[in-house]
């Protein structure tokens, strides 16, 4: 796949906007497609202009918590000349609706799915930088950023004022059908500093950001977790486009990203052309259609003109090979054997103040099951419900792409995930085996005793990493 649109979608989607006599031949040798209800294909496109960096000079993307009253006023009224776009001109590709459709379009609407696989980053990342000039064309200025939710500071846990308030229509940055409310916190277990650390320390670009057919760990993580948690437009890919907070919260996925990549020299992104090559299509500020590779996001700072200050932690290096032990699964795949290695691993990483996390890949969800799961060690484990102790072993997240049925848009890869077990596998060894289930996290209800599912895994990989150190000094815990 050299382009984004796999050979079904590409061909529907030509078949959308040529007319009716140039396709037939095609059209006739290729099952009818049909979009999603809730997602148009974006506008009508021609032959697409090769995107060229103008390089605009690089300003910083600011944490949406810290704005001052004129910035949050300036954003505000961005989205409102973008609301305004949409209500006084319908076919501007530019407008908002066609901004919330084109995310829409690229989530198993027609345009391929770029959710669950290497894509994830980098399209998202091209998808803020075309929005970000739109609006910054709309309020003729070009030095306007896009800010972004720092979720993961203690003290930006709730919805950033400028989407809030006021906490109504007449706020051009709100959308009315979020669930959690302006006083609503994210929970620590969801996202605090040690996850962020544990992020950081990931080895390999596979594990933190997908693979070509599985997900990353941030995106299954905390990226997951806001969009369920805000809920609403937001809790559906199909949607989430429509909530001006979506692009705050995606500026922080992309700086989790461009964080990772400044942690350490031996963090890098895929150097294989089927990555690199890969295109994408927008239509930029001056509503010109426009093609722009993988290739071309990967240094934002010089290529796409912004910038996100220093990097929340970095990542001492390790001796060339660290650990990574592959752990046998079992037939049914619903099982993990911890051998005598592990234990080995764990009393070597004990010695050398290294960390250890479990990689699993390619996380084999009941079909149609989407929300916050609570992963345990064992069945025994998940009947407690309880998410601490050495049974707890973290969160995965599946998105789903529409409200009405989890399982539209055919997803592409499974999510994995990538947890922190340093403290855990003592007791976990001594059991020998892992048997991954989940129990659904709905937040504010009290469930009865919950019924855990057993979920199987494609690969499980013990990853030793270094303890990453917080951007301003002191090991990050223990
Ligand atoms: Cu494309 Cu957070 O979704």
């Amino acid at each position: 796949m050299g382009d984004l649109l796999d050979e079904r979608s590409r061909r529907a989607f030509i078949g959308h906007v040529v007319k009716a006599g140039a396709g037939a031949g095609l059209a006739a040798a290729v099952p009818r497609y049909v979009y999603a209800q809730e997602c148009e294909p974006p506008g009508s496109p021609r032959n697409p202009t090769p995107f060229a960096s103008d390089r605009r000079p690089s300003q910083p993307r600011r944490p949406a918590s810290t704005l001052s009253a004129s910035e949050i006023k300036k954003l505000q009224d961005a989205y409102g000349a973008l609301r305004e776009l949409a209500a006084k001109d319908p076919t501007d590709p530019r407008g908002f609706s066609h901004q919330a459709n084109i995310h829409c379009f690229q989530c198993g609407g027609g345009g391929g799915q770029i959710h669950n696989t290497w894509l994830f980053f980098a399209w998202h990342r091209a998808e803020l930088y075309f929005h970000e000039r739109i609006l910054g064309g709309l309020i003729g200025d070009p030095d306007f950023r896009l800010p972004y939710w720092s979720w993961e500071n203690p003290e930006h846990r709730t919805i950033p004022a400028a989407y809030t308030s006021p906490n109504a229509t007449s706020n051009p940055a709100f959308n009315p059908t979020r669930e959690m409310s302006p006083t609503d916190t994210l929970q620590a277990w969801e996202i605090d500093q040690a996850e962020v650390a544990n992020l950081m320390a990931i080895p390999g670009f596979s594990a933190f950001g997908g693979a070509k057919d599985a997900g990353g760990a941030v995106e299954s993580g905390p990226h997951g977790v806001v969009h369920v948690e805000v809920g609403g437009d937001m809790g559906a890919f199909f949607t989430a486009g429509n909530d001006p907070l979506f692009y705050a919260h995606h500026c922080n996925v992309d700086k989790q990203w461009s964080d990772w990549i400044r942690a350490s020299a031996s963090h890098t992104n895929p150097t294989v052309r089927a990555f690199l090559n890969t295109k994408f299509f927008f239509y930029d500020e001056n509503k010109v259609w426009t093609s722009i590779k993988v290739s071309d996001v990967l240094d934002h700072e010089r290529t796409l003109g912004y910038a996100y200050g220093p990097p929340s932690f970095t990542v001492p290096a390790m001796r060339s090979q660290p650990t990574r032990l592959e752990l046998p699964t079992n037939r049914s795949r619903q099982e993990i054997t911890l051998n005598r290695q592990v234990e080995d691993e764990v009393k070597r990483s004990a010695d050398q103040g290294t960390r250890l996390a479990l990689h699993l890949s390619g996380l084999n969800l009941p079909a149609g099951e989407s929300g916050i799961f609570w992963i345990f060690a064992s069945d025994a484990d998940a009947r407690r419900g309880v998410p601490e102790g050495p049974g707890y072993l973290g969160y995965v997240v599946v998105v789903p792409n529409s409200k009405a049925d989890a399982s539209a848009g055919q997803p592409q890869g499974r999510p994995s995930v990538v947890l922190d077990v340093t403290g855990k596998l003592p007791e976990l060894t001594s059991r020998n085996v892992l048997t991954p289930h989940v129990v659904r996290y709905v937040r504010g209800a009290r469930p009865g005793p919950p019924e855990p599912l057993a979920v199987g895994v494609e690969r499980a990989t013990l990853l030793e990493q270094p303890a990453a150190v917080p951007a301003g000094g002191a090991a990050a815990r223990d």
